[in-house]
């Protein structure tokens, strides 16, 4: 089983400092064999934004908790245009880490991280038809046995941001990228930026998708809020490729607690999710999961 925590959205500079504080503690005390973080080191891109944001990093990799990160789109500078048009990842790049395309492999998952982050697109996410084919390239090596994870900060799918119907944009070229995730047998997509957690099929999502499980994370540690869902984190246990169990864990003002705990199986190409009864957990934080994913 490998167990990994998924944050995602941090954004030093709109960041409360004592649930950066707590989400480190976290880490610390449980763990996990990897530690995601898909995106949104910074709230604009600006140097000290991300100094903060590399001094948690290290201190994370000096307690020996492995990391696999990928840029935002709030990590591109937004005003400075000879930056943003430039060389808009180098702060990132200085910062955070020079690999935009991060790879982690281990007894029982491979990982892969994609920069979905552009200049043009300011909010929205792109995929190119050269990650598109790292995508394909980087999992035909890897053994049939192993859970295929693909990180990207813009969710490949279009999927409910609000409290009605509303549908978010999906990432730039995403009907090549989902043909692409498909190809390469990835089981489960991780994303955030809507700072929305969510959980799905990405069948139920789009047509052709192939048989991963769609799982978005919340905002880990940022005040920006969306529907006043409160900030945090996603805890995975991967048990097989076929075999999931999400449980959010979310901050209740004071620490973070255990939430929604979700257990997802695949059957004939379907995931079913059933609902792990937690006394100790948090009620009311909820993935937007279904009975019959
Ligand atoms: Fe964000
Ligand atoms: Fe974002």
């Amino acid at each position: 089983m490998a167990r990994i925590a998924h944050l995602s959205d941090i954004h030093f500079g709109a960041h409360d400092p004592k649930i950066v504080d707590a989400a480190e503690a976290w880490l610390q005390q449980h763990r996990p064999d990897l530690v995601v973080v898909s995106g949104d080191f910074t709230q604009r891109a600006k140097r000290d934004q991300f100094r903060q944001a590399a001094v948690w990093l290290n201190r994370l990799r000096a307690a020996g908790l492995k990391l696999l990160v990928i840029p935002g789109n709030h990590d591109v500078p937004l005003y400075n245009l000879v930056q943003r048009f430039g060389a808009p990842l180098r702060r990132y790049r200085r910062y955070i880490s020079n690999d935009l395309c991060p790879f982690f492999e281990n007894g029982e998952v491979a990982i892969l991280g994609l920069n979905t982050a552009r200049s043009l697109t300011i909010k929205d996410g792109r995929i190119n038809h050269d990650q598109m084919r790292l995508l394909r390239d980087r999992f035909a090596s890897v053994a049939p046995g192993k859970t295929r994870i693909l990180v990207t900060h813009h969710p490949l799918f279009a999927m409910p941001i609000g409290r009605g119907n509303e549908l978010s944009e999906a990432v730039g070229r995403h009907e090549d990228a989902v043909r692409a995730a498909a190809q390469a047998g990835i089981h489960i997509a991780l994303a955030g930026h809507f700072h929305r957690t969510y959980a799905e099929a990405a069948q139920k999502m789009v047509a052709h998708a192939g048989g991963a499980l769609v799982i978005q994370a919340g905002t880990a540690t940022s005040t920006r809020l969306r529907n006043a869902e409160p900030q945090s984190f996603n805890w995975l246990h991967v048990h097989r490729h076929d075999a999931v169990e999400l449980q959010v864990v979310v901050w209740d003002g004071a620490s973070f607690q255990r939430g929604h705990h979700v257990a997802y199986s695949q059957s004939d190409g379907e995931w079913i999710g059933q609902e792990i009864a937690d006394p100790l957990a948090q009620p009311g934080m909820r993935v937007a999961a279904k009975a019959r994913a």
